[in-house]
């Protein structure tokens, strides 16, 4: 068990839909096998947008929408406190919501896009479009050049985001902690197996044992609002006495 964690361990976290679970945002894997009444080839496809733009659209504009009802809770506010005591952090989320920005966190990558920002389809112009104006179910034209924008999610069959960076930080780092996903999503999945490769600890923080459960040092079964601040506290005063 670690007890504590020194100012310059290298640390990589992972997080995925359990860490925003408890401020109200639906897991994609309940159950059912849907996201939100609807199957993820329909939602999360290019081919979905093809052949179905106007239900891709208004899908997505109700999770914006859901953006600003919803709160960061104890586990978002932890990983904050967790990077300002660390010198060197990076969080890598899979989540497209902002919590873990409006918890503080700054050191952040979104793999897999973000809600509040819209992409032009022509220009590749991206904008962060969170007035009511760009709220509704109707399309919105890119500001640069007027052509349809869609939501900047990165779909099933597109490469995540910064992929190079997140990478060289997993080889990098002494300590990589999975936080609230089922590791059946590649590439994040890979990433507990390059940490574990290049010699770091390994943790997951999970309501359920995960998929790929026996390729980590540690597991802390739970939820992670409640764990996460016990966890983080630990980690940082234990340090201090050394
Ligand atoms: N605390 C911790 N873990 C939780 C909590 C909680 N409060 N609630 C749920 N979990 C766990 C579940 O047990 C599950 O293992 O979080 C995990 C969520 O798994 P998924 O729904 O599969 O989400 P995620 O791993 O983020 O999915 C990865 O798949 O659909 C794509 O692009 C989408 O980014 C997403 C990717
Ligand atoms: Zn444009």
């Amino acid at each position: 068990m670690i007890g504590m964690i020194a100012k310059n361990t290298r640390v990589v976290v992972l997080t995925g839909a359990g860490i925003s679970a408890e401020s109200g945002i639906r897991t994609f894997r309940a159950s059912d096998g849907l996201w939100e009444e609807h199957r993820i080839e329909d939602v999360a496809t290019p081919q979905g947008w093809r052949a179905n733009p106007q239900l891709v659209w208004s899908f997505y504009q109700q999770r914006r929408r859901q953006l600003l009802e919803v709160e960061p809770n104890p586990g978002h506010v932890a990983l904050a406190e967790l990077e300002r005591y660390l010198d060197d952090f990076l969080l890598v989320t899979q989540n497209v919501d902002d919590l873990h920005e409006r918890a503080g966190s700054n050191n952040l990558i979104h793999m897999h896009g973000e809600l509040e920002k819209l992409r032009c389809e022509d220009c590749g112009h991206i904008e962060a479009m969170m007035d009511e104006e760009y709220l509704t179910d109707e399309f919105v034209a890119c500001t640069n050049c007027g052509s349809r924008v869609r939501p900047h999610i990165v779909w099933f069959g597109e490469a995540p985001f910064q992929m190079r960076q997140i990478e060289n930080a997993v080889h990098q780092c002494d300590l990589f902690i999975a936080i609230g996903t089922s590791g059946h999503v590649y590439p994040a999945s890979k990433y507990l197996h390059d940490a574990n490769m290049s010699g770091a600890r390994t943790l997951c923080i999970n309501l359920e044992p995960p998929e790929n459960i026996q390729f980590f040092d540690e597991f802390f079964q739970g939820k992670s609002g409640e764990l996460l601040p016990e966890l983080v506290e630990q980690w940082i005063n234990d340090s201090t006495v050394e």
